[in-house]
């Protein structure tokens, strides 16, 4: 039941030279638990992922392994960036390759509306090209090189030499949109956050743009510039392009009217490509810039961004195949504040699976079930008269719902996770100081349990559905237990911004036994 409020997210869509690493997942998994958490909230969500598959990157990689462009990205995208998608359980919408025919004749009918507004020209140009980044680098990231590039100059994120390029081009009158973004980061302070990335994006920009270089002559890997079919559009252009392409521009315009704009979450090392360039391209052909762009941080490895060119890239599958895609969803945006860097540690991992996942979450809801099915033969109690300490659970779970939702609308993932945990932790509390074992001893007391036991179930009916877009398999297994699929239906379908009203979950329901949540895992032999 959609709520009538359009959502729709994106992904950075990702190279297909390499396989996938811990960093594009985590990007991948912020997103994907947004866009359950809107979609369960009823709002007219739509995910988009997908592969960035252009290029003089991409066209290297083929051909140094022998192959060509298009075969190649077919092979990476089969074996590895659609099942990346399976390793960490992403329910994305869609998923859009640049060489997909849907989006490859919409690029080319954007271009041609620029060029027909009088926006692109044709130039010489001669810069230095970073073919990692796919840029031509501004002098704030061009730095001497060290070691075998002592005397070249290189790349402040790849450490690799430039190459120096000279082409005839076609530009994109960029500068003419200076004033126009400077207005927008003003008028619209949410446009870019986290705030740091805002304010670096308004101090580069307010330092005035330059045009931009939008084609390519050298090579023929891309899509072709619709008026001169000896250049490619340039890979950025084209990429940026996917979040309205695949949507319907200039296809299907409904579809397009009731999806964008869109939110879109990146890595702070391209930011600036979606807060300046794409603002720029769709101002200049008269469409809606995206609601949102978020920079999220890094992960670092031994203090660098992770990264396979500098074999520092972890699979996902290392820590999918012992802990699990819940935990690896869990771990990465509790750990790190979204929109900072953060360091990945096996140990850390270790440890907050061992305490918060299995001790924390999955014994509390292992160890109410079987209290009530050994006090109340499985059929969930009715409450009797509350008392205030009952009361008070009922308030933490309200409120936890409550800042849950805002903070997920502000893209703040991990307090989110914070909020939704003080339930996990005062509901460990309740039961300790509760005892419902002591009160099982004394039948006079089976109101009492009664209550202390539906309170508990009732918590545990609110954490499920509230953690169900982070933890989407341990979450149905608990649903399944409290026996709320047979009494509440899926859980999917609970609304998520009404979590927090108590007394859900129906008297009567039978409950069943669980298995642990979160298991525990042997230490691996060195
Ligand atoms: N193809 C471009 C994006 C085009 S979007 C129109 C690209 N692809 S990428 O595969 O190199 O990176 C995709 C995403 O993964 C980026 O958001 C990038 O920041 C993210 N990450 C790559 N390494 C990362 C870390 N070590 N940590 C966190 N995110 C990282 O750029």
């Amino acid at each position: 039941m959609a709520s009538g409020n359009s959502f729709y997210i994106t992904t950075p869509i990702f190279y297909v030279n390499d396989a996938p690493h811990i960093g594009h997942a985590y990007t991948e998994v912020a997103a994907d638990v947004v866009a359950r958490w809107h979609r369960q909230a009823g709002d007219d969500t739509w995910s988009l992922t997908g592969t960035d598959e252009h290029g003089e990157k991409i066209l290297r990689t083929a051909t140094a392994n022998g192959t060509t462009p298009k075969k190649w990205a077919d092979k990476l995208v089969t074996e590895a960036w659609k099942p990346l998608l399976e390793t960490i359980n992403i329910a994305n919408d869609d998923f859009i390759r640049t060489t997909d025919e849907r989006h490859e004749s919409s690029v080319q009918l954007f271009l041609q509306r620029l060029y027909d507004d009088g926006y692109i020209y044709s130039g010489e140009y001669e810069a230095l090209y970073c073919v990692g980044c796919e840029e031509f680098k501004p002098q704030s990231e061009i730095v001497n090189g060290t070691g075998p590039f002592e005397g070249q100059k290189v790349c402040a994120i790849h450490s690799k030499p430039l190459e120096l390029l000279k082409e005839k081009n076609y530009f994109f009158r960029m500068s003419d949109f200076t004033e126009r973004l400077l207005a927008l980061y003003e008028e619209r302070p949410d446009f870019v956050q986290p705030e740091s990335a805002r304010n670096e994006v308004i101090q580069f920009v307010r330092q005035g743009l330059s045009d931009l270089s939008i084609s390519r002559s050298s090579f023929d890997w891309g899509v072709k510039v619709p008026w001169d079919d000896s250049h490619v559009v340039y890979v950025w252009f084209d990429a940026l392009l996917n979040y309205i392409t695949a949507v319907g521009y200039g296809q299907d315009e409904s579809n397009f009217d009731r999806r964008w704009p869109a939110t879109h979450i990146v890595g702070k090392d391209i930011l600036r490509f979606h807060a300046v360039i794409w603002p720029a391209m769709l101002m200049a052909a008269g469409l809606e810039v995206p609601k949102q762009v978020f920079g999220h941080g890094w992960l670092l490895v031994g203090g660098e961004k992770m990264s396979k060119s500098k074999l520092t890239g972890i699979a996902p599958t290392e820590i999918t195949d012992t802990f699990g895609s819940d935990a690896f969803r869990y771990y990465f945006l509790r750990a790190i504040a979204f929109g900072q860097d953060g360091s990945f540690s096996w140990e850390d991992l270790s440890a907050r699976y061992q305490a918060e996942l299995a001790n924390g979450f999955g014994n509390l809801a292992s160890r109410v079930i079987a209290m009530v099915t050994k006090y109340f033969d499985g059929v969930v109690p009715a409450p009797a008269e509350y008392t205030d300490v009952d009361l008070a659970i009922q308030a933490v779970v309200q409120k936890a719902a409550e800042d849950a939702d805002r903070s997920i609308n502000a893209l703040a993932i991990h307090d989110a996770l914070a909020s939704i945990w003080t339930i996990v932790d005062e509901l460990n509390g309740y039961i300790t100081d509760s005892e419902p074992w002591a009160l099982a001893k004394d039948p006079a007391n089976a109101a009492r349990l009664g209550t202390v036991l539906y309170t508990a179930l009732d918590g545990l009916r609110a954490l499920a559905v509230l953690l169900s877009p982070v933890l989407p398999q341990a979450t149905d297994k608990l649903w399944e237990a409290l026996g709320a699929a047979a009494t509440l239906g899926a859980l999917v379908d609970q609304p998520l911004r009404e979590a927090g009203r108590f007394e859900q979950l129906p008297e009567g329901s039978t409950v069943s036994a669980l298995q642990a949540l979160f298991p525990r895992i042997e230490p691996a032999v060195a």
